[in-house]
């Protein structure tokens, strides 16, 4: 159960006991959690725990074994990436993701292609207004923008979509801490209207200010579901960076 929420709310996303991995290596195994329509929750958990693993199984790119994952309260365990970006999911993956031979311009309109190119080029100036560096830098090439320009772009691309909820899979990597607190900043600004953002961050203890709830992560389990005001009062919070020791604290 997400913190504070109440048993008869919707969640804007769950998962039941779900199971996905690689081949025959599974990595979530019998994961449960609820997300609150409009919260920030972060995934946090060592390296390798699973927390990239949750968004793919999320966004569709990983079929779960096992499990149920819901939307809104509407099923969508099997369903493809193109149907789920229909559903307004959007994902911001790991890493770089844009297409760097092609201009600023030409990737929004990649990015809004299934809006059709008139409403994707009407929504492109509203995102633009968000970013006012990659506005600058419409007409360059993706790949000479600076790192922390090209994250903004690819998160702007996603805010094309207009995503209910957004997938986020560590923003910050790459960005000056001012960028990062701008991302941060845009992220609660588009929680207080409605959407509901997963995001994962290894910048924990600033990405624990901007968010609601967190859910720690080990070995594809969950080992902690709590309001993040909570963990930032932890005096121990540091060992949520290592991993390893949150289990027995959990119990
Ligand atoms: N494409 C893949 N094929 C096989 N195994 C994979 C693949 N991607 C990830 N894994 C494995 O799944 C496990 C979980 O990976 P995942 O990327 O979800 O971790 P993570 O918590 O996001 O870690 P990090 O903090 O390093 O990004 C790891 O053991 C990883 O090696
Ligand atoms: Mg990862």
């Amino acid at each position: 159960m997400a913190a504070n929420m109440n048993p008869q709310d919707t969640p804007a996303i769950e998962f039941e006991d779900v199971v996905a991995g690689y081949k025959d290596f599974m990595i979530l195994n019998n994961l449960s959690f609820k997300v609150r329509p409009g919260s920030i929750t972060l995934l946090i958990g060592p390296n390798g725990a699973g927390k990239s693993t949750v968004l793919k199984t999320l966004f569709g790119l990983l079929k779960p074994r096992g499990g149920r994952i819901t939307l809104g309260g509407v099923d969508i365990t099997a369903a493809d990436p193109k149907t789920l970006l229909a559903r307004g999911i959007a994902f911001v993956p790991q890493g770089r993701n844009l297409f760097g031979q092609l201009t600023v311009m030409q990737n929004l309109e990649l990015g809004g292609i299934t809006l059709g190119m008139k409403t994707a080029r009407e929504r492109i100036p509203e995102v633009l207004d968000l970013f006012p560096r990659v506005r600058e830098r419409s007409n360059s090439q993706a790949s000479a923008l600076s790192g922390g320009e090209q994250k903004q772009l690819e998160i702007g691309r996603a805010l094309l979509l207009r995503p209910k909820v957004l997938l986020i899979d560590e923003p910050s990597i790459g960005l000056s801490p001012l960028v990062v607190q701008d991302v941060f900043k845009l992220l609660r600004k588009l929680a207080a209207g409605g959407t509901t953002i997963l995001m994962v961050e290894q910048n924990v203890k600033s990405a624990l200010k901007i968010s609601d709830d967190a859910i720690a992560l080990e070995s594809g389990r969950l080992v902690l579901h709590k309001p993040a005001s909570e963990l930032l009062a932890d005096p121990h919070i540091e060992r949520l960076f290592l991993g390893g020791a949150i289990e027995t604290r959990a119990a």
